[in-house]
């Protein structure tokens, strides 16, 4: 019984106030260029997905994907997102490894998630991250043609996707 009670008393007090000394002293590492540990991947990308499966709401994506539209959601993601996420030109982003957690190279890895997932990451954004919350800046129109954009960033209309991998849209 006595064992119990100081396991209790360790697992619900000591090892909480353990935790929280060591991040208020500061022994979490706070630098952007550190290889990226394995919590994150293990624990906190899988609950970002799964953080986002929850909340996204489901929407029709799928009509928004005419030429015109993927044109100005390149444009749109050449001004605002290719300097974290790459882009057809320059597949590593000038800024790749230089935040953490690391922004997905979308050239590299196409992005899989649902449309309605992208749609309400570009809006909200991820915080703790340097994803911003695009909501602020763009309309929800620029936001839905960059959701189709990204949606068949590795299967483009020809005309687009010729302008797309010779940076025709860069604004650097
Ligand atoms: C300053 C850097 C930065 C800019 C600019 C930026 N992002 Fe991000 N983005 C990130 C980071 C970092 C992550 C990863 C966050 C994480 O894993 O917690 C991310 C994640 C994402 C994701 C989720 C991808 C996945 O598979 O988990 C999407 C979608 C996304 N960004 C779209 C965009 C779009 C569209 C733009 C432009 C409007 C943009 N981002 C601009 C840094 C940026």
């Amino acid at each position: 019984m006595r064992a119990f009670v100081l396991g209790f008393v360790a697992a619900t007090i000591l090892i909480p106030a353990a935790a929280v000394t060591y991040v208020r002293l500061g022994f979490v590492d706070p630098r952007a260029d550190i290889p990226v540990s394995a919590i994150e991947q293990r624990i906190a990308m899988p609950s970002l997905d799964a953080s986002v499966e929850r909340r996204a709401p489901r929407g029709a994506f799928d009509r928004d994907a005419s030429d015109t539209a993927l044109v100005a959601g390149m444009k749109t993601y050449e001004a605002h997102c290719a300097s974290c996420h790459g882009d057809g030109a320059r597949p590593d982003a000038a800024l790749a490894t230089a935040l953490y957690p690391r922004p997905p190279q979308f050239v590299r890895e196409a992005p899989d998630m649902p449309a309605h997932e992208n749609f309400y990451i570009i809006k909200h954004g991820i915080r703790m991250s340097g994803m911003p919350a695009w909501g602020h800046v763009l309309s929800d129109r620029e936001m839905r043609e960059l959701t189709a954009f990204l949606s068949h960033m590795d299967r483009l209309p020809a005309p687009v996707d010729s302008d797309w991998k010779a940076g025709v849209a860069r604004s650097r």
